[in-house]
């Protein structure tokens, strides 16, 4: 087991790879083989501007190392001209690392539209554009490994990023569906909620913080999910410091009532919420199931709704 994982002529796609995990993710494939197409539009963390130095400097580090590695300079959102990049330069992608990011941080009552939109634009559109550009080309060649940048805003949300968590668990979703669809082919999908110092994270944690986030930490467990030998899919991973942990979704093994009103809701709320003997549901499939198990149970009569005292008003 002490052989060393390599990526000797695959090739990797790392989106926002001109900084911050993006840059560490793509030194580390290259050390170990791999030709990487690094991707950075170069922007401000807010999404402003753009500049190719950012990709540049990465693949001039790269080739200095004596790696092989080859700049674009587009946006995520076209995901397409990404993978033609990579078909180009290489002639196939296995590896994609969906990780481009920006933030654009602000409490509820005073997000605008643009804030939405754009998070939403480099964080799920982009993901998905790129994602579905290389996904007919691995399906082909039955391989391909890819990982959705989420974060733990995403998982378990955060004050002033209502439109970045909403995208980061949108990635989730992604995730968990294309693990499924890809299954049959070879195409392993995970999500990652990485904690890490970078320009995102500099103004927010304290220098000393800074220093055991090292981007640095992140790196194996990317590496460790993409490699051809790794048959995992469809997880959520918690990684930062040094520390991984993976995450599941949990549900308490609920109350069945075929006579199900408020009221019985209300008294049998301590049943409901108590996680005293969880379930653990991997697909919707598996969801609906055990649903339908607790229900086949015990005979449904329907639900019972107390009907209006007052007309309702009308439209
Ligand atoms: P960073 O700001 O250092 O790097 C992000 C890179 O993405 C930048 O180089 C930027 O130019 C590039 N980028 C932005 N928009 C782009 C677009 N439309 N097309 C192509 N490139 C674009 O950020 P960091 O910290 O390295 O973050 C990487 C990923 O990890 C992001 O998705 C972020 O949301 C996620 N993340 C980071 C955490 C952290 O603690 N640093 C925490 C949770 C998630």
């Amino acid at each position: 087991m002490s052989s060393e994982l390599l990526f000797t002529d695959r090739v990797v796609i790392i989106t926002g790879a001109g900084g911050g995990l993006g840059r560490v993710y793509a030194l580390e494939f290259a050390k170990r083989g791999a030709k990487v197409v690094v991707n950075d539009l170069g922007t401000s963390s807010s999404g402003e501007g753009n500049n190719a130095k950012a990709a540049d400097k990465v693949v001039n580090e790269i080739k200095a190392a004596g790696g092989q590695a080859v700049a674009n300079y587009d946006s995520v959102e076209d995901g397409e001209k990404i993978a033609q990049t990579a078909l180009n330069a290489f002639g196939r992608i296995d590896i994609v690392i969906n990780n481009a990011g920006i933030l654009r941080d602000v409490s509820f009552g005073k997000m605008t539209d643009q804030d939405w939109d754009l998070v939403y634009r480099v964080h799920v559109k982009g993901a998905y554009k790129l994602t579905r550009a290389c996904w007919n080309h691995m399906r082909d060649n039955k391989y391909g490994r890819i990982i959705m940048t989420s974060s733990a805003a995403g998982l378990y949300g955060n004050f002033g990023q209502a439109n970045y968590s909403s995208m980061k668990l949108a990635l989730v979703g992604l995730s968990n569906t294309l693990s499924q669809e890809g299954k049959a082919r070879n195409i392993n999908v995970n999500a990652i909620a990485p904690v890490a110092g970078s320009r995102m994270t500099e103004s927010v944690m304290p220098p000393e913080i800074l220093q055991m986030m090292k981007p640095e930490f992140v790196v194996p467990l990317v590496l460790y999910l993409c490699h051809e030998s790794t048959t995992e899919s469809g997880s959520i991973f918690e990684v930062g410091a040094g520390w991984v942990s993976k995450v599941r979704f949990q549900r308490s093994a609920g109350v069945h009532n075929g006579n199900i009103t408020p009221e019985s809701i209300r008294d049998s709320w301590s049943q409901i919420e108590s996680f005293d003997n969880p379930q653990y549901p991997t697909n919707a499939t598996e969801s609906v199931s055990g649903i339908l198990s607790a229900v086949n149970n015990k005979p449904t009569t329907g639900p019972v709704l107390v009907k209006p005292t007052k007309p309702a008003a009308s439209a």
